[in-house]
């Protein structure tokens, strides 16, 4: 069973005393007041809990005073230990603080008491011959006031990895976007500029956006999307709104900032008189972005011969790099996820389910498991199948049969545009 962190709601309050009570009697963990949990929790401090099918199996909070917080309660039940449940909920407690201004976080942790290691995995710094751990954090609150003015967000390292197969296009993102950001000092003795603009083209569900989160979440830096749609429903133009968000954003000393649906904003000119001031503002705001290190824009298309072209050229976009369809590794890996959800019968393999849908999107993977849930449902409420139990499992049948029935939306013909675009566009 797997588990999710999520901000403290005060219906969690019972289910957090029982594990209080339960870890209380425990030498690993650290005598807690629950009296003085429930009232800290009442007046608003702030706690995150990890839940598994509906329980809180930990808990962590802390209070603020000041710019400072003082870890209250970490405690996690003893059959989910070792699962990385501490630093994830170490991580979100970080954030919520930061977000409250904190800039330095203080835990006082006995010897050998559950937490410790979450501490040091997330970059505490033990103090010499003490309990105290501390840890300074990174953005300031000024900065911490632009990310949350434009719906920034800070994610996670792992989606690196959560991104199955797409070597190729791994390779690339990672050889040439994140390791001369993570390592300047090398690329300028070198000679190399890290880039600053990208653009990720191809067709849709390919998983841009993915690798753009997946980006920011490797170097550790902020991740930003700048939604044109939500921008120009605001007053003033989208071109005045995206040279503030550009100008306020390239203050922060690292970001990712990332723009979907590229096309839309920046269509060639002729094309459509209309975006003709957004173009403009674009060409202004790219050089001086480019001139601050420490600021990624990824922006991300499925029409990529749509764009301006004066947009694209070298100067402006540093490197323009093709996501092709999802190969074998990555629909693996997106089966495995549509299916872990469905009540399965045996023998169902997401590896070979994979091997029979080339041309699929994670959209089309999904509704085909979604048809055959659906056929399993039929069958149940007919009650056929020779007894109830039995009908009640999706089947490796029901998944053949919605297969043949779902249409791989990249067909033959897109993937030969696509590889007719990188040969054109792609710069690497
Ligand atoms: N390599 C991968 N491994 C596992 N899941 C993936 C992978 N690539 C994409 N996905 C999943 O597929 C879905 C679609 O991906 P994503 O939104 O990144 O595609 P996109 O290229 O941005 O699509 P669009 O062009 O429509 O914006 C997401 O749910 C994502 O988690
Ligand atoms: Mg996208």
């Amino acid at each position: 069973m797997d588990y999710k962190i999520c901000d403290f709601t005060p219906t969690d309050l019972g289910a957090i005393v029982q594990l209080l009570q339960t870890v209380r009697s425990q030498s690993d963990s650290a005598p807690v007041d629950i009296a003085d949990f429930i009232a800290n929790a009442q007046e608003g401090a702030t706690a995150v809990v990890a839940l598994a099918g509906g329980s809180v199996v930990g808990v962590a909070s802390a209070r603020v005073s000041g710019d400072r917080a003082w870890t209250q309660v970490f405690a996690i039940a003893q059959q989910w230990r070792n699962r990385g449940i501490g630093s994830a909920l170490t991580r979100r407690l970080e954030e919520r603080l930061m977000h409250q201004g904190v800039r330095k976080i203080c835990a006082l942790f006995g010897p050998g008491q559950v937490g410790q290691q979450a501490l040091l995995n997330r970059g505490f710094v033990p103090n010499p011959g003490m309990l105290l751990y501390e840890k300074s954090l990174s953005l300031e609150p000024s900065d911490i006031r632009i990310i949350d003015k434009w719906g920034g967000q800070i994610l996670e390292g792992d989606l690196w990895n959560k991104a199955a197969g797409m070597e190729r296009e791994k390779a690339l993102i990672d050889g040439r976007i994140v390791a001369p950001l993570s390592d300047p000092v090398l690329a300028e003795r070198i000679g190399l500029r890290p880039p600053a603009t990208v653009m990720m083209f191809g067709p849709p569900g390919t998983g841009k956006t993915t690798f753009a989160r997946a980006v920011a979440g490797r170097l550790g830096w902020p991740f930003v999307e700048l939604l044109p749609s939500k921008m120009s429903s605001t007053d003033g133009t989208l071109a005045n709104e995206l040279r503030e968000a550009l100008a306020e954003l390239g203050q922060l000393d690292h970001v990712v900032i990332f723009i979907d649906e590229f096309d839309e904003i920046a269509p060639a000119r002729e094309s459509r008189p209309a975006s003709v001031g957004v173009v403009n503002q674009l060409l202004k705001s790219i050089p001086d972005l480019r001139q601050r290190p420490g600021k990624l824009l990824i922006c991300a298309t499925n029409f990529i011969r749509a764009i301006d072209p004066a947009v694209m050229r070298p100067g402006r976009f540093d490197l323009l790099i093709g996501i092709g369809p999802p190969d074998t590794a990555a629909r693996t890996a997106l089966w495995e996820r549509a299916i872990a959800s469905l009540q399965l019968g045996p023998g169902v393999s997401a590896s070979a389910l994979a091997d029979q849908c080339r041309g699929f999107t994670p959209g089309d993977i999904d509704l085909a498991a979604q048809r055959a849930a659906a056929d399993a449902f039929a069958r149940a409420r007919m009650g056929a199948g020779g007894g109830s139990d039995q009908a009640a499992v999706v089947t490796r049948e029901d998944l053949a049969s919605a297969l043949q029935r779902t249409k791989a939306s990249i067909t033959p013909s897109i993937h030969e545009s696509f590889e007719a675009e990188v040969e054109s566009f792609e710069r690497v």
